[in-house]
């Protein structure tokens, strides 16, 4: 398979998918991989990917030269370019000018296996600081852009290959024609990997790292931790407890279901809804509220972990997006996030995290893979903290109440529409404000039911959905007739940015 070599580029895991999505099985190492631990790995072929640093910058990430003579077909991506330039002695220096965007290349050979297929003129996306203005000894300038003179570069002899355009996006034409060049034309691929021995291999991984001992999983509710307990469970058998924490603030079903799901599982609800709106009783401030509940959910864990099964190791459902949010150095808190998964150091597990590099709808296809329910692999994302997030203001048991009716109807709605899947997260929210309304002669004073519908490919940025108004409608008539208490409902219309996609 292929090796990248990781040089802190936040998007980089869509190399990774892009190589998984070419049919070649593909793993993602730190970029100051051990030559030795390297070439254990027997790669077929290596990308060195991106990264925001310059390598001017002291400290900057760095790789073991010699990797670059071992005669492994090598594709510089980047600040990947830029470090094999500097490596092998080629000249880089901070360019005149940025260059972000949209930019037009144009090749300046005739043809090199790299750009088959690709016009002599194409779309590239760049993002950079840094240029090579000289190509190391031996190396010849494929393509060039207005104000980046070395877009490309090769030597075949040594099997060495670069870009500085970002092949791996969208944005960039013919971008995947190129890595697929790159792996099958160049480095002599075949195209056999198949997202099922992603299952295979991840049992493999489990039963190596968790060894002879027990481990632990803390469900969610969510698909990520479900889909991780189902392959920790066939990895481990009954060497494996599952718990899962109820903070009286899950959605309608949630936890049945869960538990419906993992019939041969040693799951353990542990009930601690008293101790959660205690601990929230009179806070407002989301971030106090967000805090508490990460605080209590430690402490419900530390109680748990002495009642389910003796255990060394925590399996954890970290999914890619959630790696890049709390691991990008650059990346500024917006919200605590709290991942059930995301539990401190000093519960004293070592952590499995099997589904590291994979996205959500990777994630869904492994579950459909493992036959798991298709109620729980096609549930929405749902947040660690809950309902707690979707209330505004204080959280009490009957506002839970309200904003868990409101959400089964949303929720219902959509389904009934066949919506569920075309839409990333559409959900209630209770504001603490009241408005004037009248039913049936009667004035009423109640509180108002926010909707929210949006479209995402990772939760990190987001569209509102043009949902029909026929069905606002339904949603309108039956959250102000069945949820007690609520006589309005408006729809939010804030794309992320500028808003979050939750109100908290
Ligand atoms: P925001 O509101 O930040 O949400 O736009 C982005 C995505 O993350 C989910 N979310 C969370 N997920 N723990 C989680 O596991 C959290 O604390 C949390 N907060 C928000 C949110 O539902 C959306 O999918």
């Amino acid at each position: 398979g292929v090796l990248v070599l990781d040089f802190g580029a936040q998007y980089n895991q869509l190399i990774a998918r892009r190589v998984r999505e070419a049919h070649v099985f593909c793993e993602v190492v730190p970029g100051d991989i051990a030559l030795d631990e390297l070439k254990a790995k027997q790669p077929q072929a290596i990308i060195l990917s991106g990264g925001p640093a310059s390598v001017f910058e002291p400290g900057a990430p760095t790789m073991d030269p010699r990797i670059l003579s071992l005669g492994i077909p090598t594709l510089g991506i980047c600040y990947g370019m830029q470090l094999m330039a500097k490596l092998l002695e080629g000249g880089v220096e901070p360019a005149a000018q940025r260059e972000y965007g949209r930019t037009m290349m144009e090749l300046d050979v005739d043809s090199s296996p790299l750009f088959t297929h690709i016009p002599a003129q194409s779309t590239v996306w760049m993002s950079h600081g840094d240029h090579v203005f000289r190509a190391p000894p031996g190396f010849r300038v494929l393509a060039h852009t207005a104000t980046t003179p070395i877009a490309a570069m090769a030597d075949p002899a040594r099997n060495l290959w670069a870009v500085q355009y970002h092949p791996e996006v969208r944005h960039t034409e013919g971008g995947f024609q190129m890595l697929e060049n790159f792996l099958f034309d160049v480095a002599q691929l075949t195209p056999s990997w198949e997202p099922a021995q992603f299952i295979p291999e991840a049992i493999a991984q489990i039963q190596r790292e968790v060894g002879a001992g027990r481990a632990l999983i803390a469900l969610s509710g969510g698909v990520d931790s479900a889909v991780a307990a189902a392959l920790a469970h066939e990895a481990l058998g009954p060497r494996l407890s599952a718990i899962l924490i109820d903070h009286g603030l899950m959605r309608a079903g949630e936890i049945e279901e869960v538990v419906r799901a993992f019939p041969t599982l040693d799951l353990h609800v542990i009930n601690r809804a008293d101790v959660f709106f205690d601990a929230l009783k009179g806070v407002t401030d989301p971030e106090a509220k967000r805090k508490i509940i990460g605080r209590e959910f430690i402490a419900a864990f530390e109680y748990a972990k002495r009642t389910a099964g003796h255990a060394d190791v925590l399996i954890q459902g970290t999914v890619y997006p959630d790696v890049i949010e709390s691991g990008g150095k650059n990346a500024r808190t917006i919200k605590s996030h709290h991942n059930v998964g995301g539990l401190p150091e000093e519960v004293g597990f070592t952590i499995v995290e099997p589904l590291r590099w994979l996205f959500k709808d990777e994630v869904r296809n492994v579950g459909l893979a493992l036959g798991m329910p298709q109620s729980i692999v096609w549930r929405q994302p749902f947040p660690g903290p809950g309902l707690a997030v979707r209330i505004v203001g204080e959280v009490t048991r009957e506002k839970v109440e309200i904003v868990r009716q409101a959400d089964a109807i949303v929720r219902q709605e959509i389904e009934a529409r066949g919506l569920q899947r075309a839409i990333w997260q559409a959900f209630a929210v209770l504001l603490d404000v009241r408005s004037v309304g009248v039913m049936g002669d009667q004035r009423t004073y109640g509180y108002p039911i926010v909707v929210r519908a949006v479209q995402s490919d990772d939760g990190m940025t987001a569209d509102w959905v043009r949902l029909d108004p026929d069905l606002l409608e339904t949603l309108a008539h039956r959250i102000i007739g069945e949820v007690p208490n609520v006589n309005r409902v408006v729809y939010d219309v804030t794309s992320k940015p500028p808003g979050t996609i939750e109100w908290e």
